[in-house]
């Protein structure tokens, strides 16, 4: 699932990027771009990485079991 659009960025690609050693969003942001352009996918990379299993101190979301990451289209609908 895409999760920045701007950037045409998976949740795979996200999760890859974790598992390679990227461990904080501003290592996400310059390896692969992700919340650099409208910036409203923010939340849902940091939700993608807490649920990778990121310190919620290097991410900023507490890990949440079992949430798949709403996209910021998703949650203007909400
Ligand atoms: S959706 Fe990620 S920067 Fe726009």
């Amino acid at each position: 699932m895409i999760v920045c659009v701007c950037k045409s960025v998976s949740d795979r690609k996200i999760r890859a990027s974790i598992a390679e050693g990227v461990d904080t969003f501003d290592e996400l942001q310059f390896e692969l771009g992700v919340a650099m352009c409208c910036g409203k996918c923010e939340e849902s990379v940091r939700d993608v990485m807490a649920q990778s299993g990121v310190c919620a101190s290097q991410c900023g979301v507490e890990q949440r079991e079992h949430v798949a990451p709403l996209m910021f289209y998703e949650r203007k609908a909400a």
